[in-house]
């Protein structure tokens, strides 16, 4: 099949930057991004480019070149889903927040909406490509699904799993490590595959796309986010342990990583991993380990994300202690709301828990983070249900400038590594500080030594 129409269902960070970058390099096919959210297609619309509803470095540009020509934002899902041949569905699988696997099980209430949808409005035969993280065998559902209530029409569904991350969105989507598209092996299964590789041999060498059966392909992914969230863990408890001894976490991390068995990627102890996707999808492992009856399996797993709890835990405790024993009434000073730099998502931020424990304390919190707005900070926090709305928003307040957001602190807390936060006058910012002025510095990103001879007394992870 020749795919000259592509639908995708869900236009957020991932099916955005995705399909700019096949609409980009595919001038031969018409691609269409639908969501239900009108203000989210709106903003998608929106003529400056910088207004789109996901910041990654590259996109607006992408966008603006093949908006209007061959990349459609729209709402009318109908339309574009009876067009195409080839849909993404890309919609979110949040945490279920209620039932059975409530805080483990992937919520597949939105896929299910997807698929019932595309079974009722298709008159032709299509492929359906899951995109968004699944737990393992979610394609056998949408199978399912699409097969009893449609119109008689034949589907394929692929597993195509997206390993792109966030702040580097466009370049992993131009030169990805690997493709990975899982498929039927029936004839009409790999009539499929190859349909999608001849998409993406558009610009991804052929070596680099990656064919097997559906299963692997959608465990891969778990798998490749929980050995990510893994090393994260790992790091972190070395952390530390370099905290009561003698070592330096940076040092560990270098010397261990020229192993070129281990690799030096990935090793860098923070406050904690955050994000949409590693707790998520490691808590789907752990439910599904659980359910063949895995319980081994699933503790192992499950200990990676009680590290990353402990982790964020221990830096507010420590804020906490530091600060003799009380922080009640002090200005905490946040430097980064973001889960990484380089993005304004903020989903799992480590920032969102340690604010809270610290609020919790009675501290008032200002915060500078050169993209995510105020109004996302509260909605983190209210997400929480720790406290009414009303509080939250006399315990935080957000500042346009770093220097007013760091005036009158008794501490500075560094939570994402964004890296004009190394640029600052930190002279300055030290003037202007309640003293002692402490640095607690969950990134390890300003340099210890010139923070010391200034006068501030300066914490990393880990050393
Ligand atoms: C190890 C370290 O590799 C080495 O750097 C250190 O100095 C001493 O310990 P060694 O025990 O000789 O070396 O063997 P290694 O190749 O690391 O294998 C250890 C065990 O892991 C073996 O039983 C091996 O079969 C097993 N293994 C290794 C696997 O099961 N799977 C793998 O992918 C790799
Ligand atoms: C991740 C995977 O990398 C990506 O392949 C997958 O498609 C989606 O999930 P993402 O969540 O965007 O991507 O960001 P990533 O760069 O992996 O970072 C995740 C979290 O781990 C961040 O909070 C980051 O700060 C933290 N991290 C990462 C560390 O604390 N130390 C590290 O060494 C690396
Ligand atoms: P991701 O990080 O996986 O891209 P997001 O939450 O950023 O997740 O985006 C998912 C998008 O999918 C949201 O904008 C949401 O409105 C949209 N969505 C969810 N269900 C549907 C549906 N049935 N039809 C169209 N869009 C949907």
């Amino acid at each position: 099949m020749k795919i000259t129409k592509i639908c995708c269902i869900g236009a957020g960070y991932v099916g955005g930057p995705t399909m700019a970058v096949i609409a980009e390099k595919c001038p031969h096919i018409k691609v269409t991004v639908v969501d239900l959210n009108e203000k989210r297609i709106a903003a998608w619309n929106d003529e400056n480019v910088d207004n789109i509803p996901v910041y990654e470095p590259g996109l607006g540009e992408i966008v603006g070149k093949a908006r209007g020509k061959n990349l459609f934002f729209s709402t009318e899902v109908d339309k574009a889903i009876d067009e195409a041949e080839l849909i993404f569905i890309s919609v979110n699988t949040p945490t279920k927040t209620y039932g059975t696997g409530k805080g483990m099980a992937a919520d597949l209430k939105y896929i299910e909406l997807c698929a019932r949808q595309i079974a009722r409005v298709s008159k032709t035969d299509k492929i359906i490509v899951e995109k968004s993280t699944l737990p393992v065998r979610t394609a056998e559902a949408i199978k399912s699904i699409l097969d009893n209530t449609g119109n008689g029409v034949q589907f394929q569904i692929l597993s195509n799993p997206e390993f792109l991350a966030e702040g580097t969105a466009v370049e992993d989507l131009l030169s990805p490590d690997r493709v990975l598209i899982g498929g039927e092996t029936s004839p009409e299964g790999q009539k499929a595959i190859e349909a999608l590789v001849d998409v993406y041999a558009n610009w991804v060498p052929r070596e680099r796309i990656l064919k097997t059966n559906v299963w692997s392909s959608e465990l891969s992914k778990l798998t490749a986010n929980a050995f990510l969230a893994q090393r994260v863990s790992s790091i972190n408890a070395i952390s530390e342990l370099c905290e009561k001894t003698e070592a330096n976490v940076s040092e560990v991390a270098k010397a261990i990583g020229m192993d070129s068995r281990i690799g030096s990627k990935f090793l860098k102890a923070s406050v904690g991993f955050g994000g949409s996707c590693f707790q998520k999808d490691i808590l789907n492992l752990v439910y599904i380990s659980k359910a063949f009856g895995l319980n081994e399996v699933a503790d192992y797993w499950e200990q990676v994300i009680i590290m990353n709890d402990h982790q964020k835990r221990r830096f507010s405790r420590n804020i906490v202690q530091t600060l003799y024993n009380t922080v009640s009434g002090k200005k905490i000073t946040f430097l980064g709301w973001a889960f990484k730099k380089d993005t304004n998502d903020t989903r799992e931020s480590a920032a969102i828990y340690v604010a809270d424990d610290l609020i919790n304390e009675q501290a008032t919190i200002g915060l500078f983070d050169p993209k995510v707005p105020y109004q996302q900070v509260l909605s983190d926090l209210d997400y929480l249900e720790t406290r009414s709305s009303v509080e939250n928003q006399k315990y935080i307040k957000s500042f346009d400038n770093p220097y007013e957001a760091c005036k009158d602190a008794h501490a500075i807390a560094i939570l994402t590594e964004w890296d004009e936060f190394k640029d600052y006058d930190w002279q300055r910012i030290y003037d202007n500080m309640q003293k002692p002025a402490f640095v607690f510095d969950g990134r390890n990103l300003l340099d210890a030594a010139k923070m010391k001879e200034i006068g501030f007394v300066y914490q990393a992870i880990g050393s």
